[in-house]
């Protein structure tokens, strides 16, 4: 069947993210150039990020937004330079694009690919660690409400308040419950802290309890999340899909990239799940000042973002195919130095070109 047209803006942003956005999109064009005609994509690249914010003092331009309604979806590489706060970059052009946009899912799937070695002893087979995070991407403890008064006095008061709707905990949790029956063993975890969060995380375990009613066939449990960094670590094996809020499921996830074998390879999705608005796809990781300019950064993360990307836009053939190739070169150990090889970006993208272009 002739493809249909896929628009996609890039946004590489600062530090290695441009390079690893680059090295994705090379691997959709021969993806595409390699599909008969099946796939279609169109890119449109924005020099968004903080160099256009110490020219301009805007992360991206005033009618940034409109301007990427008008995509399919967004491939992003991260936002973060040394010579500017991380609260500004971060709400300058990240959280100013998932907020609005109302990409109110963050998805992040972890599983350990073949060839990659997990820090934990007990994890060493795929079906040991395959999990997928559900982080409320909206609102909660990076909602933006707080302030500060009486600056650099001694009575100086900074407060930094979480905010929890009804109506945004039960999208996300049915986003959650939806996502644990669609894989093979049905379970759900909803993380909180509600035995000292009395009120926010106490109506989550309200709708949690609600929502799941709507799901029978889905076993749910709650874990308190200082008790579940435990159980990442120690009985990996009982994890399935997880829904946590905004911060928890920040800090889970990066553990959970890490306990897959690094945070190079880890991707993330940001949903508009009513696709009202394009969701966004990147790496997990940020800017990785020490490593940047060097070419040896993992562009496996990016990929498997990409690949994340396809699926949401129906190219699920695409995205098994990229994901066949991710895994072939793991699989012969073509690793860049953060998975302990001498490979540079440039050859594990080369290395998945040519996957790609075998039959
Ligand atoms: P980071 O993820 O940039 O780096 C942490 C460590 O992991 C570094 O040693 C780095 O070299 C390594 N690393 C990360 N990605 C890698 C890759 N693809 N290949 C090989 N090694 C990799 O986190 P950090 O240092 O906390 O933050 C640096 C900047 O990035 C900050 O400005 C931060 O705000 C920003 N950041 C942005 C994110 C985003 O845009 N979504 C997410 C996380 C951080
Ligand atoms: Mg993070």
């Amino acid at each position: 069947r002739p493809g249909t047209r896929h628009r996609i803006a890039t946004i590489g942003g600062d530090g290695i993210g441009p390079e690893v956005i680059q090295a994705g999109v090379k691997v959709l064009h021969t993806l595409a150039h390699t599909s008969a005609g099946t796939l279609d994509l169109d890119f449109v690249d924005f020099d968004w990020g903080s160099d256009l914010y110490k020219r301009t003092g805007r992360f991206l331009p005033q009618d940034g937004l409109d301007t990427l309604r008008q995509f399919d979806a967004i491939f992003f590489g991260s936002v973060g330079a040394p010579d500017v706060p991380d609260h500004i970059s971060l709400w300058g052009l990240r959280l100013a694009i998932c907020q609005p946009l109302q990409q109110y899912a963050n998805v992040r799937p972890t599983r350990l690919i073949p060839g990659i070695s997990s820090p934990l002893r007990s994890v060493t087979a795929p079906s040991h660690l395959d999990w997928v995070i559900i982080r409320e991407n909206s609102e909660g403890e990076y909602a933006g409400h707080g302030g500060r008064s009486h600056s650099g006095h001694d009575h100086e008061v900074a407060t930094e308040v979480s905010v929890f709707t009804r109506t945004a905990v039960r999208r996300i949790m049915r986003h959650a419950f939806a996502t644990a029956r669609s894989r093979p063993r049905k379970t759900l975890t909803v993380v909180t802290k509600s035995n000292a969060q009395r009120y926010g995380l106490v109506m989550w375990d309200d709708v949690a309890l609600e929502v799941s009613r709507d799901f029978p066939d889905v076993h749910m449990d709650r874990m308190l999340v200082d008790a579940m960094t435990v159980r990442m670590t120690m009985h990996p094996q009982s994890i399935d899909t997880v829904v946590a809020t905004n911060l928890h499921a920040d800090i889970l996830s990066d553990l959970a990239a890490a306990l897959a074998g690094s945070i190079g390879i880890a991707p993330t999705a940001n949903l508009d799940p009513t696709r009202a608005n394009p969701s966004m796809f990147e790496p997990i990781h940020g800017s990785a000042f020490d490593i940047t300019g060097k070419g040896t950064a993992n562009p496996v993360g990016a990929f498997w973002s990409a690949a994340m990307m396809l699926e949401w836009l129906g190219e699920a053939d695409s995205s098994a195919r990229l994901m066949r190739a991710i895994e072939r070169i793991c699989h012969q150990a073509i690793f860049t130095p953060d998975l302990g090889g001498k490979c540079t970006t440039d050859d594990v993208t080369e290395a998945v070109c040519n996957e790609l272009r075998r039959k």
